[in-house]
């Protein structure tokens, strides 16, 4: 499980006072558990087997052994939600097998997509386009330029390389049936940042080796525990409550950080779970992250003494898994005292004098993980799901629109000339 702790060096919130704002709130915490009519189109996520169950996940693992048999790379093309989950799982953990995974449709750099396509020749290349809504400009024009690629590369055949995740009815769905590609839900009732334990962030999970199977698990025994843990006890909604109750008092910013630089694409996805989600109506904690210990040598400065608008909030693993000793060495280097230590001891000093200093000064959530692996993932994708329901509907916003998102689009689209 993910166990929460909330320390307060600075003396600015009283356990007392989350208490209280606990009993107020309790009400938002059991609606959430329940399931909410209001947001009854956009909760697909609430119920993990709902989307995620034994029949699609075996149909997940039959359509993913096709790729693994025969692919070298998969490229995922999605922006947003549509594969911020599987990234941050695919490059985080090992993965058994030999496709590799690159990420198009994400930007509009010719350069970058031109490094894309130089990765692909000579390899068995399949691809994965992943839209809700399938006007997204930029999804829609890495799906048109690696189509192309395909198609010169292998000819008529190349269809059944191409694997589309979009909603039932959609122009995308269409594509498939005129075109013959392979078509998978985007389920209609889950928006792309909650998507990451249905077809759109367990596909390309699985095509890269990963377990996906134990990632619904970890997900499951979550949405156990949260979905029936009551008040203070529940800590989805201690952590929802605390980020309200600091929101109140005037902190503006909350900043993720944790010693493993494998979550580095974890911090993008939790980034955009919380702005999107509760940046709205002229409120909401902005979200940011940091990797340890190397922005402690950037950030760390302005967090120990800068502007007093954050809170932080640690994701520490317990178990870290490889094991690297610092041999003694015959290069007098200063650094004799570490001599015979495991890295990880030293990680795990690196990050308790961390949260010592930090927390002495703001305060600072610790959200404890037993051990980095596809179950985990699964608890923590589950875990701020959830939490994030929970902490927009304190916060008056509603957690699964994001309007704003549309108005630079009008000006784009005009500037291109788009007029449908
Ligand atoms: O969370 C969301 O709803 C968004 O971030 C979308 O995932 C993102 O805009 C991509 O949308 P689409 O899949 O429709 O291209």
């Amino acid at each position: 499980m993910v166990h929460l702790e909330f320390y307060d060096g600075s003396g600015q919130t009283a356990n007392d006072e989350l208490s209280e704002y606990m009993r107020q709130k309790e009400e938002i915490l059991i609606r959430a558990q329940a399931g909410e009519e209001q947001y009854r189109d956009s909760l697909g996520w609430l119920a993990v087997d709902e989307w995620a169950g034994e029949e699609r996940i075996a149909e997940i693992e039959t359509f993913a052994k096709r790729v693994r048999e025969d692919g070298d790379i998969l490229v995922i093309i999605g922006i947003g939600g549509s594969n911020q989950a599987a990234r941050a799982v695919i490059e985080a953990l090992p993965g058994h097998g030999k496709v590799k995974v690159l990420y198009a449709g994400n930007n509009i750099s010719s350069a970058y997509i031109n490094h894309i396509l130089e990765q692909l020749d000579g390899k068995s290349v399949y691809i994965n386009i992943i839209a809700k809504n399938f006007e997204t400009m930029e999804p829609g024009i890495g799906f048109r330029i690696l189509r192309q690629y395909l198609k010169k590369r292998y000819g008529v055949g190349y269809s059944s390389r191409v694997f589309a995740t979009g909603t039932r009815g959609s122009e995308l769905q269409e594509l498939c049936v005129t075109h013959g590609y392979t078509f998978l839900d985007f389920p209609e009732d889950i928006g792309g940042r909650y998507s990451a334990l249905c077809n759109v962030g367990l596909f390309p999970a699985a095509v890269a080796g990963i377990d996906i199977r134990a990632m619904v698990s970890g997900a499951r025994d979550m949405e156990k525990n949260l979905r029936t843990t009551a008040g203070e006890k529940n800590d989805a909604f201690r952590y929802a409550a605390i980020r309200n109750v600091l929101y109140q008092k005037g902190f503006r910013m909350e900043m993720l950080a944790s010693f493993e630089p494998r979550y580095q694409y974890f911090n993008g996805w939790w980034t955009q779970l919380f702005a999107e989600s509760e940046g709205k109506d002229g409120k909401g904690l902005y979200p940011v992250a940091v990797k340890y210990s190397e922005d402690l040598h950037s950030i760390g400065q302005f967090v120990q003494e800068g502007s007093p608008v954050l809170f932080e909030t640690f994701l520490d693993i317990e178990k870290p898994d490889a094991e690297v000793i610092l041999e003694a060495d015959d290069v007098d280097d200063g650094f004799d005292y570490l001599n015979g230590t495991d890295l990880r001891a030293v990680n795990s000093a690196a990050f308790s004098a961390t949260f010592q200093a930090h927390s002495e000064r703001l305060p600072c959530v610790r959200l404890r993980i037993e051990e980095l692996n596809e179950y985990s993932f699964g608890q923590l994708f589950y875990f701020f799901e959830f939490a994030c329901y929970l902490s927009g509907s304190m916060l008056g916003v509603n957690p699964f629109n994001q309007p704003g998102v549309e108005n630079y689009k009008g000006y784009m689209f005009k500037a291109l000339g788009k007029h449908k």
